[in-house]
């Protein structure tokens, strides 16, 4: 039985007049890599908002490691082992790569060795003192993952890391994820790239207008009539 690191029950989130989230029920297991997948606006950035506690959820709990975490600030859920990544490339542009990912520790525990050591995981050391801003594309988004793995998780939230990304930056990314169960994170990732997303991924969870409609394996996403229905038809994954 493999343990779980998150688990959120009943997690409703409702804006003026809409309802972002409808009750949704979700569990990241320990070591796992598990994919979010939905139609836009299907709402999978607020499930990562009201987890990492950026949002407040309208209804529901998250249990993180055992402890109750809803409620709780995104600083604190921060502190407890959980880091999020976002849509847009989230680094401070004018610092540069090695000093965001000091900038991150900083709220932790500054480490110059275990700092180099993400450089290398991240295929960043060639760049460490570049810019944010100067690097390409591909190189930002990995330094969005790498900020995050700087506050020492033990769960990574991805949303839409490999947007943009030709398919060798989406290669290359795909082996820095699954390199992270092995280190100690369990990562849940959102992306609307199937390819890259799919084969990494253990488990796929589908939203559809803030309802969970799939959890299972990937191949038996692939499978369902629903999935296929709501997100899958017509994409070639
Ligand atoms: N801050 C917000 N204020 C109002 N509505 C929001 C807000 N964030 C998201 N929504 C709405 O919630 C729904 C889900 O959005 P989102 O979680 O961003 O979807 P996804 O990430 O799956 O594309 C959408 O209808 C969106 O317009
Ligand atoms: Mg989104």
């Amino acid at each position: 039985m493999t343990a779980t690191v998150l688990q959120a029950r009943g997690l409703t989130k409702r804006f003026a007049g809409v309802t972002a989230l409808a009750g949704v029920d979700l569990d990241v297991h320990e070591g796992e890599i598990l994919a979010v997948v939905g139609p836009n606006g299907s709402g999978k950035t607020t499930l990562f908002n009201v987890v990492s506690g950026f949002h407040s959820a309208t209804a529901g709990t998250v249990t993180f490691r055992g402890a109750v975490i809803s409620g709780k600030r995104a600083d604190r859920i921060n502190r407890l082992g959980l880091a999020r990544t976002f849509q847009q490339a989230m680094a401070f542009p004018t610092f540069t790569v090695a000093e965001n990912l000091e900038l991150a520790q900083l709220a932790h525990r500054d480490d110059p060795a275990r700092r180099r050591e993400l450089l290398g995981l991240c295929g960043l050391a060639g760049v460490a003192e570049a810019r944010a801003a100067d690097l390409p594309y591909g190189l930002q988004r990995k330094l969005g993952v790498a900020v995050g793995l700087a506050t020492g998780p033990a769960l990574m939230l991805l949303d839409e890391p490999a947007a943009g990304l030709s398919d060798t930056d989406a290669e290359d990314l795909a082996e820095l994820i699954l390199a992270l169960p092995g280190r100690g994170v369990s990562v849940a990732c959102i992306d609307h790239n199937l390819p890259f997303l799919l084969p990494i991924a253990h488990r796929v969870v589908v939203l559809d207008a803030g309802r969970k409609i799939f959890d299972g394996e990937p191949l038996e996403a692939r499978r369902s009539a629903a999935v296929v229905e709501a997100y899958l038809g017509g994409s070639d994954v």
